[in-house]
């Protein structure tokens, strides 16, 4: 057995996931090993979003096991996993669009501090609150736009301010769901220098199709096809193996980039 010490940040035993008569995770296994990037890739409704709802507990998995840094979260709440240091991002943005940039990271902010019911820690909670809220704005390089509505942002800075409220609390496990999808080639070039920053030190899984994206990024990928996790390895093994390319890639590993 391993201990908390050296456990991995998250840990999948064979996941299973069910809706209705339908088995959409069937025996998923994946280790995520602390400090490390993995990317997940596979194909439209393999089940990558479904794993993530799993692991940030908004689903619960039919059976099986889903551990984070060594702890079974079984029966936990979103909320509960988010204070246990995990914090993800959704598919389609998701933000506060009538807040501004900095009200929406500070609610970020605010969430992972927590409630402490008295005035005098109230105080505290905001004073810390600001202080990490400016932290972050820098962070995602939005500064200029904080007094903006989140809704006038462009598309991509909203992407990136979903990325700093993922990340405001200061969770060491980060979870983002296609942070790039739909962002021009220098926006997602920018997203990834966005990303690897904020994620330095930390343990990120990614849901990612942009194979630039993933090769740019990513310690480990990680194929989903079918419910299954059925390939982890470095950047150049996948690309390089045989299963992966006829069950996802679907070319040859030259025309991969
Ligand atoms: N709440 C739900 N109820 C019923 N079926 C669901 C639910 N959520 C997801 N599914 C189904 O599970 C399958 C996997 O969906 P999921 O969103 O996890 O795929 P994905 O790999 O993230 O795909 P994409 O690349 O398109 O984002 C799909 O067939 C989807 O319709
Ligand atoms: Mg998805």
């Amino acid at each position: 057995m391993s201990t908390p010490k050296t456990a991995p940040a998250i840990e999948l035993r064979d996941v299973r996931k069910s809706f209705g008569t339908t088995e959409i995770i069937r025996g998923a296994n994946l280790v995520v090993p602390k400090g490390q990037r993995i990317a997940i890739i596979g194909p439209n409704g393999a089940g990558k979003s479904t794993l993530f709802n799993l692991i940030s507990g908004r689903f619960r998995p039919t059976s099986g096991e889903i551990l984070l840094n060594g702890e079974n979260l079984s029966g936990l709440r979103p909320f509960q996993i988010n204070r246990k240091g995990l914090s993800r991002s959704f598919q389609i943005t998701n933000i506060f669009p009538r807040l501004t940039v900095f009200e929406n990271l500070r609610c970020g902010v605010l969430w992972s501090l927590g409630y402490k019911y008295s005035f005098w820690h109230a105080l505290e909670r905001l004073r810390d609150a600001r202080r990490r809220t400016e932290e972050v704005l820098e962070l995602i390089g939005l500064e200029r736009r904080r007094g903006t509505m989140a809704g006038l942002l462009t598309y991509a800075e909203q992407r990136a301010l979903e990325i700093g409220i993922t990340v405001a609390g200061g969770a060491e496990v980060i979870l983002l769901d296609e942070p790039t999808a739909g962002m021009s080639r220098s926006e997602s070039e920018h997203a990834v220098d966005l990303i690897r920053t904020v994620t330095e030190g930390k343990t990120l899984l990614m849901v990612e199709h942009d194979m630039s994206v993933v090769f740019g990024l990513a310690d480990q990928i990680s194929v989903v096809v079918y419910g299954e996790v059925i390939a982890t390895d470095t950047p150049e093994k996948v690309r390089a193996n045989a299963r992966v390319q006829e069950a996802y890639l679907g070319t040859p590993a030259e025309e991969v980039h």
